[in-house]
């Protein structure tokens, strides 16, 4: 390889987890397989300066605030993956990032950060190594995503993208994530709505690497891998058959149990809120009044995302959000995205 002085920058969207991943073994092995759809809007763009010297350093500067900590993690990062990217210590980062929505808001800016890092990293070793084809460099940029935290393996494709080796998915993997083929899925499920409730938006009360950790010794952990894969088979035969009923139920079962698990730990944790509770319950009211499809997932942490489909009921679902689901969070605050394929 050659280094030179360089300067790239890339954006890369979040995803939200649909068959959640929580728990993994060493160098970011998932216990179980995951899938999750790739939003539209929410995302994080990234510019990389990078200066060829002797002494290997990372600053970062987050939305134009520099952050000392996360530039710590990002230098512990790319010392973990130069068995990897051979030149990666050899030289100065300037790392500026910033987020299309907001900071804490339970949007996975890990998620959509390590992406675009590992854009970034892929568009360096295009300069250095010589250019890779586009499916070998984005499998490769998604298994270096997988490296910094797990999910963000998946932002890196769009529509439903897998991740974790699954027997119901052919070329899936447990280093990087494949997207979900699109023949397989059913119309009804290719142009969603995704509104994010900002119930709460201070930082939570356990970091996903602490949550990660506490399934080792949680009883029920084995169980719960297992129901992953035969939640797998069963999202297959929904997505293909358009079954939206069976759908949410699954969509609904695995948020609760990511939260059910957390709850089991030991130390236990407890991320939703009042407000998250009232949420859940009003949508259940709501469908049982009007049988229209608006069922929600949440990711490890209070905020409620509010799924439902891009339809000709989508008027109905969302005055029913604004009226009745608003008031729940904290500054009457949410975020809209939409997720197509
Ligand atoms: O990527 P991590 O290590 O931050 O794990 C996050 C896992 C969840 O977001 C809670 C679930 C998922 O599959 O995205």
């Amino acid at each position: 390889y050659k280094i030179i002085n360089a300067k790239v920058s890339e954006s890369c969207p979040s995803n939200i987890a649909l068959i959640k991943y929580w728990g993994k073994y060493e160098n970011q092995i998932p216990a179980n397989p995951s899938i999750s759809y790739t939003l539209s809007q929410c995302k994080t763009n990234t510019e990389i300066e990078f200066f060829a010297e002797k002494k290997f350093s990372v600053q970062t500067f987050l939305a134009g605030k520099e952050e000392v900590k996360f530039g710590e993690k990002i230098e512990k990062y790319f010392k973990n993956i130069e068995q990897y990217l051979p030149w990666i210590l050899k030289g100065k980062y300037i790392i500026k990032t910033e987020n299309t929505f907001p900071h804490s808001s339970g949007i996975a800016s890990s998620a959509s950060g390590f992406g675009a890092i590992a854009k970034c990293l892929m568009d360096f070793d295009d300069f250095f190594s010589g250019k890779s084809d586009d499916d070998s460099k984005l499998k490769k940029a998604s298994f270096l995503a997988r490296l910094g935290s797990g999910s963000a393996c998946r932002s890196l494709y769009d529509g439903l993208v897998v991740w974790g080796e699954t027997k119901e998915v052919a070329d899936s993997s447990d280093l990087f994530a494949v997207p979900y083929s699109t023949k397989e899925i059913h119309s009804i499920f290719k142009n969603f709505n995704d509104w994010v409730l900002l119930i709460h938006e201070g930082e939570k009360s356990v970091s996903s690497t602490v949550g990660h950790g506490l399934m080792n010794t949680n009883p029920y952990a084995e169980r719960r891998f297992r129901e992953a894969h035969e939640n797998f088979s069963l999202l297959k035969d929904i997505l293909k058959s358009g079954d939206m009923k069976s759908f949410i139920q699954l969509v609904e079962h695995e948020a609760l149990t990511l939260h059910a698990m957390m709850m089991m730990s030991e130390p236990a944790f407890i991320l939703m809120k009042t407000g998250t509770l009232a949420v859940i319950n009003k949508i259940w009211e709501f469908r049982k009044e009007t049988n229209l499809p608006l069922f929600f997932t949440l990711d490890a942490g209070a905020n409620v995302h509010l799924l439902f489909p891009s339809n000709k009921d989508e008027d109905k679902i969302k005055s029913f959000i604004i009226k009745e689901l608003v008031q729940h969070t904290q500054n009457n605050d949410f975020v809209k995205d939409v997720m197509r394929f």
